[in-house]
C-alpha cells in the first residue's frame, strides 16, 4: 500500500459489556448458532478461532421443551420466519451436558433462560448462579407466558420488572434482559427491566408474522404464527436500539438482520455496545469468521480508532 492509500488510524475493536470485556464487539444471537454442533461439523479448530466475542447458547427453561409443531421455519422475501416454540433440554441438562463443554470456549458464556411465569426467572438464575462456566445469564422475555394467557411475559413493564428483580436477587451475575419489539412502547419495557435490576439490555427478539403456503392458502407454520428475523427486521431494530440507548444508562447489545460489517457499524452507531448475528448464520455459518476484519477495516477507512468513538455517534 502507498502512503495516500495508508488508513489514516489503526482501529481496536475492543469493547466491553460492564465488567465484561471483550475483543470485539461481535455475538451471537441466542437460538441460531449451536456452538457444540459447529465444532463437530463446521471446523475442526472452531473453539480456538471462535469468531464470536461471547457466546449466547439457546435460550433453556426449567422442565424440557419439544417445541412446536413443523413447519418450524419459513423463509420469506426478506427474512425467515420461525416458530421453534423454545425446544430445548431443559436447565438441568444444559448444567450437567453443555457447560461442561462450553467451559473451554476463549469467550464468556452468557446463558439464556425464558420461564412460563415470572418465578421461573428467579429458579432459572439461581441455578446458574453457582455455575463458574457461566459470565453472564441473558432474561428471554419473549416467550409465551402462563401468567398472562400465553402473551409474551416481556409485553408488560410489571412483570418485566418483577421476572428482572426475582433474576437479579436470585445471581449476582451480569444480568442482561432482551425485549421483545412486539410492544407499543419499547422504551417503558426497558426502563421497566433497568428498574428491576437489569444491567444491559438486548433488543430485538423476533417480530410477530405470519406467512400462507402459496398453493394451499393454510398458514405455512405448524403453529400458524411465528417470529420474523433477518434483513426485514434491521430497520425495526435499528430504531429499538437507538432509542433505548438515549433513554437509558446501561449498555445496549442490538441485533435484527445484521448481515454484513456494515450493518455491525449501523448498530454500533445506533447506539449498541455489541452486535449479535443471528438469522445471517444459517445462510453463512462461518459469516462471523469474517465480520470482525470487515468491521475494522470500515473504521479505519472512515478514520475511527476505537468502538467507544463510534457507540451511540448516530
Ligand atoms: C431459528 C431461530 C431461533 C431463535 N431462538 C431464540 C432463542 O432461543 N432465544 C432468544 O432469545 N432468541 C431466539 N431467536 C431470536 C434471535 O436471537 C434474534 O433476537 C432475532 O432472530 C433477530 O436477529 P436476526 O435478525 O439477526 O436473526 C431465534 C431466532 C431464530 C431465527
Amino acid at each position: 500500500m502507498n502512503n495516500n492509500m495508508e488508513p489514516p488510524v489503526t482501529a481496536s475493536l475492543e469493547t466491553s459489556l460492564g465488567p465484561m470485556a471483550l475483543e470485539h464487539p461481535i455475538i451471537n444471537a441466542s437460538g441460531t448458532f449451536d456452538a457444540l454442533v459447529a465444532d463437530a461439523v463446521l471446523a475442526a479448530d472452531l473453539f480456538e478461532q471462535f469468531p464470536f466475542a461471547a457466546y449466547v447458547p439457546k435460550t433453556v427453561t426449567l422442565q424440557p421443551r419439544a417445541g412446536n409443531e413443523p413447519h418450524r421455519l419459513y423463509e420469506t422475501a426478506a427474512g425467515l420466519l420461525n416458530s421453534i416454540g423454545l425446544a430445548n433440554k431443559g436447565i438441568e441438562n444444559f448444567i450437567a451436558e453443555d457447560l461442561p463443554r462450553l467451559a473451554e470456549l476463549p469467550v464468556p458464556v452468557i446463558a439464556s433462560v425464558a420461564g412460563e411465569n415470572t418465578a421461573d426467572y428467579g429458579r432459572c438464575c439461581e441455578m446458574l448462579d453457582s455455575r463458574d462456566e457461566v459470565t453472564a445469564v441473558e432474561l428471554n422475555i419473549s416467550c409465551p407466558n402462563v401468567e398472562l394467557d400465553g402473551k409474551a411475559l416481556g409485553c408488560d413493564p410489571v412483570r418485566t420488572e418483577k421476572a428482572t428483580a426475582l433474576a437479579r436477587a436470585a445471581t449476582s451475575k451480569y444480568l442482561v434482559v432482551k425485549l421483545t419489539p412486539n410492544v407499543t412502547d419499547i422504551v417503558e419495557l426497558a426502563k421497566a427491566a433497568e428498574a428491576g435490576g437489569a444491567d444491559c439490555i438486548s433488543l430485538i427478539n423476533t417480530v410477530h408474522g405470519m406467512a400462507l403456503d402459496p398453493w394451499t392458502l393454510k398458514p405455512a407454520l405448524g403453529h400458524t404464527t411465528g417470529g420474523l428475523s433477518g434483513p426485514a427486521v434491521k430497520p425495526i431494530a435499528l430504531r429499538a436500539v437507538y432509542i433505548v440507548s438515549r433513554a437509558l444508562d446501561l449498555p445496549v447489545i442490538g441485533m435484527g438482520g445484521v448481515t454484513t460489517a456494515q450493518d455491525v457499524l449501523e448498530f454500533l452507531a445506533a447506539g449498541a455496545s455489541a452486535v449479535a448475528v443471528g438469522t445471517a448464520s444459517f445462510r453463512d455459518p462461518l459469516l462471523a469468521t469474517r465480520l470482525a476484519g470487515e468491521l475494522r477495516d470500515l473504521m479505519e477507512i472512515r478514520g475511527i480508532s476505537s468502538i467507544a468513538e463510534l457507540v451511540g455517534s448516530a
